[in-house]
């Protein structure tokens, strides 16, 4: 008989619940024991644990957010916290724990395991940057939001004939930004993976002008750095990196472009609503054969590593092949958008 422990990591992602449902059904199934840990790591600091049942994840496939909670806090920042976590699992009599995850997550599980606490991490994360992967929960869900709001917008850009910047999440990776642009028709796509040259968006945008396009949407990542003066200002979190929406990088770039083109600039940014909402059925699916193909692998004594979708299918990759790496944009996607700036 196996227990496992699952508990959610980082920030949220449309579809999580969908994963909790499925560890749960699929381990129901094998007779194994599921507990949940309420609000993350923190959860199992402090032993604050649920057993989880089918009433208790009944009527959550389609809802957003976690039913677990979910924070985002470095357990290594204090020994005493690994110490609980240690005790906690054993008092708690846990085989190994899901836990549903970003690449931090994936870093935090990787020491745990050489602190003897294995585990499978569930990627999940709308910035779609965990290495492994294709893609993770919630990426497809916050791309609906992007494109939705990309399609309000060039109503009123084209209107007042104005620059509207629109910016994205994305820490390191221009993924919500590039494929968010791609399926919204942007003008113009700046993403931390290339270096960009304000005076090149300029050109471009008075070129569309010269067309008769009078307006333009520029779609940019908030992981694009600043001039090195003013990214060094910015407010860190406990693992270093930069607070969301701190940057401002959507307003610096639209004060440059209406600078150097002379024309009325307007930034929008999305910011937390593109974690928000219903999740799309590409990551209700995914999330679910996530959440089976864990306790799947589980059950054949695989553990330690993360899940991924490649080529339709789920792989499991050691902990060792992803850790501290960064899944990058295919800059093939860039080229492909640039044919419709
Ligand atoms: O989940 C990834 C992400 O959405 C990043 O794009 C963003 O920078 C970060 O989360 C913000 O997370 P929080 O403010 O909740 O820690």
């Amino acid at each position: 008989m196996k227990r496992f422990g699952i508990l959610c990591d980082g920030g949220d992602a449309p579809g999580i619940n969908a994963a909790i449902r499925a560890v749960a059904r699929a381990s129901f199934e094998r007779n194994f024991e599921v507990l949940g840990f309420i609000d993350g790591f923190e959860g199992l600091i402090r032993n604050d644990v649920r057993i989880m049942t089918k009433q208790t994840v009944s009527g959550i496939l389609t809802a957003g957010g976690s039913i677990l909670g979910i924070s985002r806090i470095n357990p290594f920042g204090d020994p005493k916290h690994i110490e609980a976590i240690k005790e906690n699992f054993k008092r708690n009599s846990i085989t190994m724990l899901i836990t549903i995850g970003d690449r931090d997550t994936v870093s935090i599980a990787y020491r745990l395991s050489n602190e003897g606490i294995p585990s499978i991490v569930i990627p999940k994360t709308i910035d779609n940057d965990v290495y492994g992967t294709d893609y993770s929960i919630g990426f497809h869900t916050a791309l609906e939001t992007i494109a939705n709001s990309l399609d309000s917008l060039h109503s009123t850009a084209s209107a007042h004939h104005r620059i509207m910047v629109v910016e994205t999440m994305g820490r390191e990776t221009g993924w919500l930004a590039l494929f968010g642009g791609l399926a919204g028709g942007a003008d113009y796509v700046i993403i931390p993976e290339v270096s960009y040259d304000l005076g090149e968006a300029a050109e471009h945008i008075k070129e569309r002008k010269s067309e008769g396009k009078n307006f333009s949407i520029i779609v940019v990542a908030e992981g694009v750095k600043l001039p090195q003066d003013l990214e060094r200002s910015i407010e860190k979190d406990e693992f270093g990196h930069p607070v969301s929406g701190k940057r401002r990088i959507g307003y610096y770039i639209a004060e440059g472009l209406e600078k150097l083109t002379g024309i009325k600039a307007r930034t929008t940014v999305l910011g937390y609503i593109q974690r928000g909402g219903i999740p799309t059925v590409s990551d209700r699916i995914l999330a679910t054969r996530f959440g089976v193909a864990a306790v799947e692998f589980a059950s054949q004594g695989k553990f330690n590593g993360v899940l991924g979708v490649k080529d339709s299918g789920i792989i499991f990759s050691s902990f060792e092949d992803c850790v501290n790496k960064i899944k990058y944009v295919d800059i093939s996607y860039l080229n492909l958008a640039k044919i419709f700036f």
